[in-house]
């Protein structure tokens, strides 16, 4: 058996603070209104929270652009609430967990400010400049994530500064050691205070290459999506473990990395005890709909032959680390739309869409991250304009698909289906006005459907997706399931099945199996080696073994 630490044992929980609970009536959430909260969370099994950025931000990409990383944005609170929030969890067992944006600031940081006044300034190199073609063009044809090209022009210093996100977001440059020294002790500053880890953004952009080149247009636009040309370029372990040793080393935390695109054979350098992260966050299942990277417009929606995809690329990252590494187990963030229209067809019973998510997330090897929203089954808003939404990609990504032909009525379905404010709306707390979410007027619309999927009303019903949730929780955290879900092994059955997922957990004799049926009909499967199994959670009454129902999910035992 192995040992595993407390955040291989724990869920996390991860916390849109703009979006989960407003104490003042200012419209935004705040750390006092995640103080308020935690003995809810509790109900969850949750021993950690994942805080999206709370530091002082001009919130053009809603504080993942930064202008100080060692203090809190007003909107949120103080310092004093922050500590207060960090000794609260302490006492209920749970940890924080910051969001640590290395790969840029804002244009509005000091440092950035200072290094865009002229060429000798004290902070000159700390960003990427480079002169313009020899047309004055940008020195190259990447398009930046959110859009648009990856350069932006200077006048103060006849330069281009490179941005992989919005011109707000330059880039630092990580090959001045001052930089990287500048940004650790940021991090040292936040494990002093006693958070419990970090989740680290967009960490794959920092090594930039030695060369910049143009590349092969992939779009009407004539540029190419800046991660094709930068991601996870040679030399960027060689940080990374700089960062692990001057920081993370040797304290009672957990690292999670936005890294994707990293092969199995590359793992055991990037996660485990050798590699510079406790796990990574990476990407294959939430980007199935995108074959050709980033760009909404060409994404293949919904389609049921993406099911056996799906179980391909999670049972490929659970064999991933089976020997090295761990991973979180996740279906959403604050990134995604929400799950139960992603890998459901529209007609689907939303409530059963959301239990079948809920025994994934809970049963696959690797520590779970439930996001805000998620264990209350909440699907995605569809507004009617595009000035309706605030998330500055669907802006970028609406334009993108304008300029590829389609009409403003598709352009909107599209951000409609995948706009990151589908998993931004205020939390649904009661059925009160604005579901208990503020007193003022909440920054984005609460979702219509909040009087009947709400936390007060759901935690009365004992079918709904929340108490579901809470039963999976008592099922990781007690009982003899429970050390099979946290430590036994993955093994995939019914490979063949095109709609149903199912797997078995073993550790020593016990098995836990779990069988999710993605599809709106009744399936058979044969599988005899369950004969006899113990029924532990049907997420529809009356279950029967060899039978699954339309989008039934059960776990079995013995
Ligand atoms: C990834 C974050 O999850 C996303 O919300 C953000 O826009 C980008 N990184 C840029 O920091």
């Amino acid at each position: 058996m192995q040992d595993l630490k407390w955040w291989q044992k724990t869920t996390v929980y991860q916390i849109y603070p703009k979006s989960f609970l407003d104490t003042t009536g200012s419209g935004t959430g705040d750390l006092r209104g995640v103080a308020a909260k935690l003995d809810y969370l509790k109900t969850l099994g949750v021993g950690a929270i994942w805080l999206t950025p709370v530091y002082p931000s001009p919130m053009v990409d809603n504080g993942y652009d930064i202008a100080d990383f060692t203090a809190i944005d007003p909107s949120y609170g103080s310092m004093e609430d922050m500590e207060h929030l960090i000794a609260e969890g302490r006492e209920r067992g749970i940890r924080m967990v910051m969001d640590l944006v290395y790969n840029h600031s804002s244009d509005k940081h000091p440092w950035f400010i200072d290094s865009a006044s002229s060429r000798e300034s004290r902070h000159a190199d700390w960003y990427i400049w480079r002169d313009p073609k020899p047309d004055g063009s940008a020195p190259t044809n990447w398009r930046s994530i959110f859009g648009g090209s990856a350069w932006t022009w200077c006048e103060a210093r006849q330069q281009y500064y490179l941005h992989t996100f919005a011109p707000a977001q330059p880039d630092l440059n990580w090959e001045n050691p001052a930089v990287r020294q500048a940004l650790y002790e940021a991090a040292n500053f936040w494990l002093d205070k006693g958070v419990g880890g970090f989740r680290i953004d967009a960490i794959v952009y920092i090594k930039k290459p030695e060369e910049f080149k143009d590349g092969e247009p992939d779009s009407d636009d004539g540029l190419v999506n800046i991660h094709s040309m930068i991601a996870n370029t040679p030399g960027i372990l060689d940080f990374l473990h700089e960062f692990k040793e001057k920081v993370f080393a040797g304290h009672d935390i957990f690292t999670v990395a936005e890294a994707n695109g990293i092969s199995p054979e590359e793992l055991d350098k990037w996660v485990g005890e050798k590699g510079a992260f406790d796990m990574l966050f990476e990407f294959s299942h939430t980007n199935l709909e995108f074959p050709t990277g980033e760009i909404w417009c060409q994404a293949t929606g919904y389609r049921p032959e993406l099911i056996p995809k799906l179980k391909q690329v999670l049972t490929e990252s659970q064999q991933a680390t089976a020997e090295n590494g761990w991973y979180p187990v996740f279906f959403e963030n604050h990134d995604q739309m929400r799950c139960v229209e992603h890998y459901f067809p529209a007609e689907a019973d939303k409530e059963r869409a959301a239990k079948a998510m809920a025994v994934l997330l809970m049963t696959l090897r690797g520590t779970p991250f439930i996001y805000e929203g998620q264990e209350l089954g909440l699907g995605n808003v569809a507004w009617d304009s595009i000035e309706a939404y605030n998330d500055i990609s669907t802006q970028g990504q609406y334009e993108i698909a304008l300029k590829e032909g389609k009409s403003p009525a598709e352009a909107l379905r599209i951000v409609q289906r995948y706009s990151r404010d589908n998993a931004r709306t205020p939390m649904q707390w009661s059925e009160e006005k604005h579901a208990g979410f503020t007193q003022g007027t909440p920054w984005l619309p609460v979702h219509e459907d909040f009087p009947r999927q709400c936390v007060t009303v759901e935690a009365r019903d004992g079918d709904s997706v929340l108490s579901f949730y809470r039963k999976l929780a008592r099922l990781r955290c007690s009982g003899e399931a429970a050390e099979v879900l946290q430590q036994g092994d993955y093994t995939e059955l019914l490979p063949d099945d095109p709609a149903i997922m199912a797997f078995r957990r073993r550790l020593g004799g016990r098995s836990v199996y779990t069988l999710v049926n993605f599809s709106g009909e009744a399936r058979s499967y044969e599988l005899p080696e369950m004969a006899g199994a113990e029924l532990l959670l049907e997420s529809v009454p009356g279950s029967t073994l060899g039978v699954l129902r339309a989008y039934e999910a059960v776990i079995y035992t013995h």
